[in-house]
């Protein structure tokens, strides 16, 4: 074929001129002459190719590496095309690139080749080269695993963004609902008391009747807003989930007026939940008038019940659950549907489609928070034209204590470094992200909620733990008041700190400089990990 395929030689007559006793070369001898040794013993996986008179690439051969990568027996393309031998490839520019270094000998290189066929599926980086003027060698590497760790990085970053997000705007909302409710309370009390003084009575014209209807209306939402951020006064207790949608199923039934119909989907065998029996009526009734309202008094909605087990793995995308049985409560219209664009904000406070005065924007922010401090989740369905659902999950038992000892064993851990992380936060949320993001880096990661927790986890557990990654604002113990009784026992205990407030732990951020960094929240995954490198050393 090439200088480089040589084949015997042959005397002017063709008769074979050279050894008779000598072995035939391989077809890699022949493609790499005496580098063929290099070429075997090669990690990456290697195609040769050539071109014909008519311009057709011609598959030669591969190296060992390229069998086991592909997980196919490259032998049998040999003498194809390359597009007949790997027929996806025809779709991509990967034909003409090597065609090109073939003949022109200017080297091509891609990042990222995405591949699959019947036999063989991944993501490959390849370099192309020419061995020799009509011929060239494509070197891969199978980047699948590494791609698969990118994007489930990715994943939790945005995972983790998000939850910072809410977290933040739920403190703010959180912070102004709370110093406003007790500005309305006085207001209202002024109100009653002139109301007393004057005699004015429930007469709807009366100055101080219209201030008592509107601090009213502000109550709801305060209330609204309360939800969001978790800041409400609950009583969970055992809740039969059907007995309370019975109860509601006539208020909604003229709530939602005589052109939509309600339909019930009851789990016969029961269905309870741990939750304040006031939210689940205040996340029916939201979820209900947005049904409504986006039926335009015309549909079915549908609510359901049933139970499902979920396990570690749908927790992942659930970083705020922790695995265990859970009630879900369905609610299904057959409305106006939301948009793509729409569906990532919806649950942000203030985030409405209606008209100015029709909606505010709270009704699907209270029952996320509401949801959140019941420690379940939430999934939606929703297409345009077709309808949305909302299925929302709650466990159906007390939250358990999470004490969880693990190792990362996931065969895409980033690198398995082996040191022990105690984290400690008290938002289950974050919690559960960090951890699988530790543990997904390799560290061995020991979680507790609060100080006494992890103090408590410490004095029982045998091994080092290498770094205390702590919340430093935290109801019972802050994170420096930790650090310090766990340095009775273990005074070589590396910290680092995370805080997301700023003006009360500021005054305390050069203490914290002392013996440990301040991580301030939001923060990444990655500016996570640099700081516990830069802590427990490269
Ligand atoms: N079932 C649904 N079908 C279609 N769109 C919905 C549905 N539920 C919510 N939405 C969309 O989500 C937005 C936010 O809902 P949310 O309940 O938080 O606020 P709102 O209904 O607009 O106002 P509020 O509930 O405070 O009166 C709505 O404006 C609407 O665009
Ligand atoms: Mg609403």
């Amino acid at each position: 074929m090439t200088a480089m395929t040589a084949s015997p030689q042959t005397g002017a007559d063709g008769v074979s001129t050279s050894d008779p006793c000598a072995k035939e070369p391989s077809n890699l001898e022949q493609l790499a002459g005496k580098f063929h040794k290099f070429v075997e013993a090669s990690p990456m996986g290697i195609h040769f190719y050539s071109l014909t008179a008519d311009d057709s690439l011609i598959f030669d051969g591969a190296n060992r590496a390229a069998d086991e990568i592909l997980g196919v027996d490259n032998a049998r393309f040999v003498g194809s095309t390359i597009e007949q031998a790997f027929p996806p490839l025809a779709q991509t520019e990967i034909p003409t690139k090597y065609r090109n270094v073939a003949k022109t000998g200017t080297p091509w290189h891609t990042d990222q080749v995405v591949y699959a066929d019947d036999q063989i599926a991944g993501a490959y980086e390849v370099h192309a080269f020419q061995t020799w003027p009509g011929q060239m060698a494509a070197i891969f590497a199978d980047i699948t695993a590494a791609k698969r760790t990118e994007s489930e990085r990715q994943r939790l970053e945005q995972q983790l963004i998000q939850a910072q997000k809410m977290e933040a705007i739920g403190r703010l909302a959180g912070g102004i609902a709370h110093d406003f409710n007790n500005l309305l309370m006085a207001i209202r009390g002024y109100a009653d008391l002139a109301e007393q003084q004057y005699h004015e009575g429930e007469d709807p014209t009366n100055d101080i009747f219209a201030i008592r209807k509107g601090t009213e209306q502000a109550a709801h939402l305060i209330q609204q807003l309360l939800a969001f951020s978790r800041k409400q006064a609950i009583r969970p207790q055992v809740v039969d989930l059907n007995k309370v949608i019975n109860e509601l199923h006539r208020m909604l039934d003229r709530l939602l007026g005589e052109q939509v119909r309600i339909d019930l989907d009851l789990d016969p065998s029961g269905c309870v939940a741990t939750i304040d029996p006031v939210q689940v009526n205040q996340v029916l009734l939201n979820l209900a008038l947005n049904a409504r309202d986006a039926m335009a008094g015309d549909g079915t909605l549908n609510i359901g019940t049933s139970a499902v087990d979920i396990d570690a793995l749908r927790c992942r995308s659930h970083p705020e659950a922790s695995p265990g049985l859970f009630a879900v409560l369905s609610v299904r219209d057959t409305g106006s549907g939301i948009s793509q664009k729409e569906q990532p904000h919806i649950f942000e406070p203030f985030f409405t489609t209606k008209d100015f005065g029709a909606g505010t924007g709270l009704g699907l922010a209270a029952v996320y928070g509401i949801v959140r401090q019941n420690h379940g989740f939430i999934e939606l369905d929703s297409r345009i034209g077709q309808g949305t659902e909302f299925r929302i999950y709650l466990p159906t038992g007390q939250p358990k204590v999470e004490v969880t000892q693990r190792r990362a064993t996931t065969a895409t851990a980033a690198s398995e470094t082996g040191e022990t992380v105690l984290l400690v936060e008290d938002e289950a949320m974050l919690r559960n992200l960090l951890e699988t993001a530790l543990a997904h880096t390799g560290y061995h990661v020991l979680v507790a909620h609060d100080g006494p927790m992890a103090i408590q986890l410490s004095q029982s557990y045998d091994g080092t733990i290498d770094v205390l990654l702590t919340d430093v604002v935290m109801p019972d113990m802050n994170g420096l008041q930790l650090c310090e009784r766990l340095r009775a026992n273990r005074p070589e205990l590396k910290v680092i700190y995370m805080s997301g407030y700023t003006d009360d732990v500021l005054s305390q951020r050069e203490l914290c400089e002392q013996d440990g960094p301040l991580l301030q929240k939001p923060t990444s995954i990655s500016n996570l990990a640099e700081k516990l490198r830069e802590v427990l050393g490269a």
